[in-house]
């Protein structure tokens, strides 16, 4: 799916718009707030074009910065005013299973009127988004999504903090998001649902200020269905200190930018070390093109004393449970196979047999793990508490993925192109052809799903879920 040209010249003839101010909704302990999904407006296009009818939490897109302390009590009322129902899922946190928010799994979905507490104490400090987890692949698409900080006990040192989410949007000229598509075969079985613009924090063109010498702490999401972006911020070099949440020992972005696949996040040190005035340009690649989502704009005169970035950031651990043995007490094979040009013959759903045909059209299915086309009515695998878990995930399809784990970050211990990477993940890009085992020391009780973030290829069959006892 090609990007508009609308796109192209929109982000390179983007126009200065004066910072959205952040809606932190910072939860007090015990204290219940509330957060209404219902239907709402966002400016998607350019100020001249027409706004869209979008779903948001609040009713706009993207939904409140929560901002909360790790190890705190943390407590929200979701309120459905949608046609649909809902949940809600706290992306990449290792939570209470019962407040995983899985439609299904682990609770059932929120009716329109209905209400739902969430309560629990983050066990991590990072970055972690939130989103709906029933019918995802629209409610999604429509704008249900908002970042979800958890603040170290001690932040590091910045001069700012900020959350720049990254979404792509199918929207006509009318700025009407393209709903017939919703759910159509061709995404489902391909790429998942691409869209033709791009926007950062829910507008078109989103800016950065700072002054010459600053020092900020960019948190990036990627909230969109299927694309896989790479952000880079040409003329500087940002250091990365944590990827989904989790701190990692500081390295540079790679001058090509980093890439994020669905879901995917990544806090970087970005130091402004241009000169005042400047302005330089956020980027993205993806596909084919590459775009300008918006800039750093330099105040024009100020500048801070640089002598304060001395010193690099270096995130304090999480608690994360003990190392990996080498050995695992269990080990999970998960092949992936299906989708256009790689269909199967015939995979199981619902403990039947279908050839990929009769799958496709009576129940849209035509992903499958080991054979079987998802979410199955029992778990992939049981593990006990305590176990080390490997699970090796073979990607037989002709597609790239990003595998989510619910529950848990996993670590990497082979890869089948390069050597395995430190960091703990709690979603794995995988390209076609590759192989990779991931490993996780089970420490977190409950019903834990499984599953590609690419949403359609989630709808169309690529999750299952394990039992932690
Ligand atoms: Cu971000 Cu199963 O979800
Ligand atoms: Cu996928």
């Amino acid at each position: 799916m090609s990007v508009t040209r609308r796109v192209m010249l929109g982000g390179m003839g983007a126009t200065v718009v004066a910072q959205a101010a952040p809606r932190p909704l910072l939860a007090a302990p015990a204290m219940l707030r509330e957060i209404v999904a219902r239907p709402g407006q966002a400016e998607l296009l350019e100020p001249v074009q027409p706004k869209s009818p979008v779903w948001g939490y609040g009713g706009g897109v993207p939904g409140p910065e929560i901002r909360t302390r790790q190890g705190k009590d943390f407590a929200v009322q979701l309120l459905n005013k949608l046609p649909q129902p809902t949940t809600i899922h706290w992306h990449g946190i290792r939570n209470d299973n019962a407040m995983d928010g899985v439609a299904g799994l682990t609770q059932d979905a929120v009716a329109p009127g209905e209400t739902f507490a969430y309560r629990f104490a983050p066990p991590d400090a990072g970055t972690f988004w939130y989103h709906p987890h029933n019918r995802t692949w629209e409610q999604l698409a429509r704008g249900l999504y908002g970042a979800f900080i958890v603040e170290e006990r001690n932040p590091p040192a910045v001069d700012h903090d900020r959350v720049l989410i990254f979404d792509d949007w199918r929207v006509g000229d009318d700025g009407k998001i393209d709903d017939a598509s919703f759910g159509n075969f061709h995404d489902l079985s391909h790429a998942g649902r691409l869209g033709n613009i791009l926007t950062v924090n829910g507008q078109f063109s989103h800016d950065v200020l700072v002054k010459a010498g600053e020092r900020v702490r960019l948190r990036l999401v990627n909230a969109a269905n299927a694309r896989v972006m790479t952000i880079s911020f040409p003329r500087h070099t940002p250091r990365v200190i944590a990827l989904d949440g989790q701190p990692v020992s500081p390295f540079p972005m790679p001058t090509a930018g980093m890439r994020l696949a669905p879901a995917q996040r990544a806090d970087v040190i970005l130091d402004a070390t241009e000169d005042v005035g400047r302005k330089t340009p956020i980027q993205v690649a993806t596909g084919r093109a590459n775009l300008v989502a918006g800039h750093l704009i330099y105040h024009p005169t100020q500048r801070k004393r640089r002598a304060a970035l001395s010193e690099n950031v270096v995130l304090p651990s999480n608690p994360m449970p003990t190392a990996l043995r080498d050995v695992p007490d269990v080990v999970v094979k998960l092949d992936m196979t299906g989708g256009a040009r790689s269909w199967f013959e015939s995979a199981v759903y619902r403990g039947k047999t279908y050839d990929v045909r009769t799958l496709a059209r009576e129940h849209q299915k035509v992903w499958a793990f080991n054979g079987i086309a998802g979410p199955p009515e029992v778990p992939l695998a049981q593990f006990a508490v305590g176990q080390t878990v490997h699970v090796q995930m073979i990607n037989r399809t002709a597609w790239p993925h990003a595998m989510h784990f619910h529950g848990y970050h996993v670590r990497e211990v082979a890869h089948s192109h390069r050597a395995p990477l430190p960091h703990w993940r709690d979603t794995i890009f995988m390209a076609r052809d590759e192989q990779i085992t991931v490993g996780f020391r089970a420490h977190n009780p409950g019903k834990w799903m499984l599953h590609c973030h690419m949403l359609e290829h989630q709808a169309g069959g690529m999750a299952t879920w394990f039992e932690v006892t």
